[in-house]
């Protein structure tokens, strides 16, 4: 199994989800392979939640990764998850046209562009 996929497969355990019960792990390899993970973190408003994609962001970013490059998500749904508006444009803040790989528990994967599912980003080059 691909250790980025591994990575986010384990985070997703700590995930906090008493609410929606749905646990989802996340985890960013920078350019130099290090490995920044996330779980979803709900809260009782629920509109506070964080998401996984953005836990493990803000993580690679406050503990100085370099360039971020690769994406795995992990939850435990028969059709694979992708990350929801809000992550795919911070993702794309910070990853940009990076590889996603979309994962499930039994073992079922899928490899996309964050392009193809963000087509026309918002971003800096329009500031
Ligand atoms: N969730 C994620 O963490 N990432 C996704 O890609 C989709 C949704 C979380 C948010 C919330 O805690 C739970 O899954 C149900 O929406």
């Amino acid at each position: 199994m691909d250790h980025l996929v591994e990575a986010a497969r384990n985070v997703r355990e700590r995930a906090h989800a008493p609410f929606s019960g749905f646990k989802v792990g996340a985890a960013i390899e920078d350019e130099h392979g290090r490995v920044f993970t996330g779980c979803n973190v709900e809260n009782a408003t629920y509109g506070l939640s964080v998401c996984a994609e953005r836990s493990a962001v803000l993580k690679a970013i406050s503990e100085g990764g370099g360039r971020l490059k690769r994406i795995a998500v992990v939850a435990d749904s028969e059709v694979l998850t992708p990350p929801c508006g809000a992550c795919r444009q911070i993702l794309w803040e910070f990853c940009g046209d990076s590889e996603l790989i979309l994962a499930n528990l039994s073992g079922k994967q899928e490899t996309l562009s964050l392009k193809q599912i963000f087509p026309r980003p918002f971003d800096a080059s329009f500031l």
